[in-house]
């Protein structure tokens, strides 16, 4: 590298003025380019494995190698079904379980993991595949009764903290292990732009730098050794532009520059890619280059970003595996066919019901020629080796009895509370000397989220939206209400009412409200233009508790869990101390731990926070920038906020 002492070239002031001008230039070139950047995997090809791989798909029939192609979920496929269809793949879609039973057990999970696995070694292959189980352990073993939940990714943007990242990802491993499952669909990359989307709180940041970080570090936690007995293969999602949509529609268009897919939406990517990720899933989303006016249509189409770009330039040499139904959007494809996806470069098709059909149709444009066999035979050996690296050639995933049984861990528990503690972060405190709270206080705790486990997981927890479920679902769990009751002393005392009625707070120390969106997941959690972010105009009993709480002498201190940045402005005029806690998981003694001082507030905001009721049309759109957080002992007169009235927002330009 070329080394110039600017010092030397030019008097002091001057050189510094110029190395101004040069760094800023650098950073501007680089926000800029068109240039895909090197990232280099860890993982690297092991010549005796490559040739072993060529061996195997050279002996396969090419309906077995569709088979191997091919994703169905556990609610559609029998085990001697993936027997008779060489299936590739299985997953459970969010709110799947085996046998339908929400309770199921991890002996049922690993059991049924078993009989996929017994049955893909058995089939007449000359020689045998395992089957890999995919599923969505977003925030722990999500889908799995009795798991310890983690933050929802939101909260982990805030925490600033990517050792913390990666311990998490390791305790989710062990708990994917425990179900005999070793794939999971994460870590989800999106770098949201715009918080009406409802998949923000999949997102860590708007900071592709940070989302960079986490992303190399959850990768190195939840693959651990790769063929190791904890390993779990990361597939990093969903590639890509996923947080970029125009008004943040779900699954819908990004406009943006090629140099801002590679600066801002890109850089999950690198990080998981220099952490040897070994899946990538494709985003339902389309792409369109804002600045040549082109339209390239549906990622999931898309050849020269997923093949020459992510497999060529990039480097990445694991499988690519499609979104549930994704290929459907694809122009002039079904659910069951899509040679476009084929050639575009998937390897791995999420199928999930329709997957027969979807063999059958794709033998078809092999024989026909629509589909060449080098791109079939390119997919199933990238499938074999990512299956072989994993260890499942030489393992069953299924674990020992003796290690099945116990998802939840003291250890792990002990991690998500720390999560949550970290995550929290503190928009505003104007009482000097609130925090910590005195352990022999009398708490008055209001609002709907108080006493609601389910309010705190948010979606993708047992079920697909979060949906469904109430709190005797979640009976490792601990609720605001229990937590403070375990946090007091003696001397304290914690009175509940939802609403306030009927109780006067000037019998108590402190008022403590939560506050709450209620669980929304992908497609239904959206806020779509002209509806407003204002938080009260869908949960008009949170500014109801507030207005019977409020302004009686006794401090109030708000707690808001939600998936996303809001507008509160009304809500934080009637707070003493306002904390964004976002969708904390099981451990709401996290947020006691905090409330009480065995942590101090250290989370920080990881998207900007509204200041407006419709920011993306208003002159002043943000309240707190990202980055913001105070600690406990800090203080700042935070004027009275201005209540933006607007019923509705404005449409943006089509
Ligand atoms: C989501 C993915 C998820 C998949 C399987 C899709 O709808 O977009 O993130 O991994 O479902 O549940
Ligand atoms: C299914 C979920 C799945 C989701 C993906 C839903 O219809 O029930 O299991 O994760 O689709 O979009």
């Amino acid at each position: 590298m070329l080394k110039i002492n600017i010092f030397r070239l030019f008097p002091r002031a001057v050189a510094a003025a110029s190395l101004l001008a040069f760094v800023a230039a650098c950073a501007q070139s680089q926000t800029a380019t068109d240039e895909w950047p090197t990232v280099t995997s860890p993982v690297v090809q092991d010549p005796a494995m490559e040739a072993r791989i060529a061996q195997i798909v050279a002996g396969m029939t090419l309906r077995q190698k569709i088979g191997q192609m091919t994703q169905a979920d556990i609610r559609s496929i029998t085990p001697d079904e993936v027997r008779e269809h060489y299936i590739g793949s299985i997953l459970n879609g969010g709110g799947a379980w085996p046998q339908g039973n929400k309770h199921a057990t991890v002996k049922d999970w690993a059991d049924l993991a078993g009989a996929y696995y017994r049955a893909s070694m058995t089939t007449d292959m000359a020689v045998q595949i395992p089957v890999i189980w995919g599923t969505d352990a977003v925030h722990g073993h999500n889908n799995v009764f009795g798991a310890t939940l983690f933050p929802h990714n939101i909260g982990l943007g805030a925490a600033h903290d990517p050792e913390l990242v990666g311990r998490i990802a390791a305790e989710t491993a062990r708990q994917v292990r425990a179900t005999g499952i070793t794939w999971s669909f994460a870590p989800t990359v999106a770098v949201v732009q715009s918080p009406r989307w409802g998949r923000t709180y999949e997102s860590y940041s708007s900071d592709p730098a940070l989302v960079r970080d986490y992303a190399h570090a959850f990768v190195r936690g939840l693959q651990g050794d790769i063929a190791g007995p904890d390993a779990v293969m990361a597939s990093v999602k969903h590639f890509i532009g996923d947080g970029g949509t125009h008004g943040g529609i779900d699954q819908g268009e990004t406009r943006a520059p090629l140099a801002d897919l590679i600066a801002t939406h890109a850089p999950g990517y690198y990080g998981a890619l220099e952490a040897g990720v070994q899946t990538v899933m494709v985003s339902y989303s389309s792409w369109t280059d804002s600045k040549a006016g082109a339209s390239h249509g549906k990622m999931h189409g898309n050849r020269a970003l997923i093949t020459d770009v992510l497999k060529g330039r990039l480097g990445f040499d694991g499988l690519v595996v499609s979104d549930w139904n994704a290929i459907e959007q694809v122009d002039g494809c079904t659910k069951a066919h899509c040679p476009q996806a084929v050639n575009a470069g998937i390897d791995l098709f999420m199928v999930p019901d329709d997957w027969k059909a979807f063999i059958d149709n794709t033998v078809a444009d092999v024989e026909d020629g629509a589909v060449p066999m080098s791109r079939i035979d390119d997919a199933v050996t990238r499938i074999i080796r990512v299956k072989m690296r994993s260890g499942l050639f030489e393992q069953s995933p299924v674990p020992a009895a003796d290690r099945s049984g116990a998802i939840a861990s003291d250890d792990g528990e002990a991690l998500a509370r720390e999560a949550v503690a970290k995550s929290l972060v503190l928009l505003k405190n104007r009482r000097p000397g609130l925090f910590p709270l005195p352990r022999d206080a009398r708490i008055l705790l209001v609002g709907r989220g108080a006493d609601s486990v389910v309010a705190q997981l948010g979606g993708w927890s047992l079920t697909w939206q979060g949906d469904g479920t109430d709190d005797a679902d979640f009976p490792q769990a601990d609720d605001m209400l229990s937590a403070l009751r375990k946090a007091v002393s003696d001397g304290g005392r914690v009175d509940f009412s939802v609403d306030a009625a009927g109780v006067d707070p000037r019998d108590y120390d402190v008022v403590i409200a939560v506050l709450s969106e209620t669980p929304y997941a992908e497609m239904k959690g959206d806020i779509r233009l002209p509806g407003t972010l204002r938080h009260s105009d869908r949960y008009p009993q949170d500014l109801a508790v507030l207005k019977a709480v409020s302004g009686k002498g006794v401090p109030v201190v708000s707690i808001l869990y939600s998936g996303r940045p809001v507008y509160a402005n009304d809500l934080i005029n009637r707070s003493d101390a306002f904390i964004a806690a976002w969708l904390p998981g099981t451990e709401a003694t996290g947020i006691a731990d905090v409330l009480f001082g065995d942590r101090d507030f250290t989370g920080r905001l990881p998207f900007d926070w509204p200041g407006a009721a419709c920011p993306e049309s208003s002159a002043r759109p943000v309240l707190f920038a990202r980055g913001h957080g105070l600690r406990a002992a800090e203080t700042a007169k935070l004027r009275e906020l201005p209540l933006d009235k607007v019923a509705s927002c404005p449409m943006l330009d089509e």
